[in-house]
């Protein structure tokens, strides 16, 4: 049984460090919620395999619902954080603060245990945030954010000190998709190019002209970014290649943009491979749409938060996320809470990161502040 406090936090998220779990295999990490919850008299449930969501209602009467989400997934990678917890299954770490998100929103259903408010907090534990098409699209089809008033979300950063919370209206994170090209052209001697269609030619064509999208298609009050990952094509050095394929990826801030590029990818691809006589299939793959905060709710929270953490308004940031989604059917908002590590910082994804500690009790101030308030004062509904 939980004694609360910053101590419970702190081995809540060691224990769920040591247990990392790929996105829709979170077996171990799932137990280990439903037992805690379990432990509090709660009724946790499986909307789908591996997410655990349990209501709690105030005894202070009906009221509306709040959502309160934490991810669970973690990162295939070999942890090398050098922490004496680290992750006990091979291959596979918690490199991007989830385990800390779900120790927070246990943090926080302690905190709400006395019932003392009117309506209903939903925890909802989430798998998979880290591979798309996302475990939030399940959770949403599964009717979890059905009813649902407001939705609060919030990501530990350890590029920023602890103290620090970012929260900021309108896009924070990018729509974030994956393009590929592949050309077709006739291979053939490299001494007689005049007989093929040289599909290394085409493909460097193709690049270069993907960069002016953004410098001459899109207007510089935006933020678009046209990034090609890969080239492959090729096989020697006096062959000239028959094929060559390009990926890639694109982040953007607003539907009309995300449109507007791929349709400029398209035509660059298809139009560049023509001129040469060859021809170009390209595959435009959506992933994550961006993360839209509700300015209400942003300023809201924001103002509950003034004497404990250091507010702010981060940059839009072109990474995905999930939570994204729940964002399209209920109003809410996703903040960033720094976690800065005492000594070298790493990046997330890093099989080298870590993450303060001491961020877990602010991130409970955090989400209980926002839940009880949201509660009491649910934004306006959306007219759909
Ligand atoms: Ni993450």
């Amino acid at each position: 049984m939980a004694t609360g406090g910053a101590e419970q936090l702190v081995t809540w998220r060691r224990d769920l460090h040591r247990l990392a779990e790929l996105a829709h295999e979170e077996v171990e990490t799932a137990q280990y919620l439903e037992q805690q919850l379990r432990a509090w008299g709660l009724d946790p449930r499986r909307p789908t395999p591996t997410s655990v969501v349990a209501d709690m209602e105030g005894s202070d009467g009906a009221g509306p619902l709040v959502v309160l989400r934490a991810d669970m997934d973690g990162l295939p990678l070999t942890e090398d954080s050098g922490e004496p917890f680290s992750s006990t299954h091979p291959g596979i770490m918690h490199a991007c603060g989830h385990d800390g998100h779900m120790a927070i929103l246990l943090g926080t259903a302690e905190r709400l245990l006395a019932r003392d408010f009117a309506g209903t907090v939903r925890l909802l534990f989430q798998p998979a945030e880290e591979r798309p098409p996302g475990g939030a699209v399940e959770l949403i089809a599964a009717g979890e954010l059905q009813g649902a008033r407001a939705v609060l979300g919030l990501h530990l950063q350890a590029g920023w000190p602890v103290g620090w919370v970012g929260l900021k209206p309108g896009p924070l994170m990018a729509y974030s998709d994956r393009f590929h090209i592949r050309i077709h052209g006739r291979g053939g001697h490299g001494s007689e190019p005049q007989s093929t269609q040289d599909a290394v030619v085409i493909a460097a064509e193709t690049v270069m002209s993907l960069q002016t999208i953004v410098s001459r298609r899109v207007p510089p009050s935006e933020t678009v970014v046209v990034t090609s990952g890969t080239i492959t094509a090729g096989q020697t050095f006096n062959i000239i290649a028959e094929t060559a394929e390009i990926t890639g990826t694109v982040r953007t801030f607003a539907r009309d943009l995300q449109a507007q590029v791929e349709e400029e990818i398209r035509r660059r691809a298809t139009h560049i491979a023509a001129i040469y006589g060859a021809v170009a299939e390209c595959e435009y793959l959506p992933g994550y749409p961006a993360v839209i905060n509700d300015p209400v709710v942003v300023e809201e929270w924001a103002r509950l938060l003034e004497d404990v953490a250091t507010v702010e308004q981060p940059p839009a940031m072109p990474q995905g996320e999930d939570f994204a989604y729940y964002l399209q059917k209920v109003p809410g908002a996703f903040l960033w809470l720094g976690a800065a590590p005492a000594g070298d910082g790493h990046p997330h994804h890093s099989p080298h990161f870590r993450i303060h500690e001491d961020a877990l009790p602010l991130g409970v101030t955090v989400m209980e502040r926002g839940a009880r308030h949201f509660l009491a004062h649910p934004p306006a509904q959306r007219t759909r």
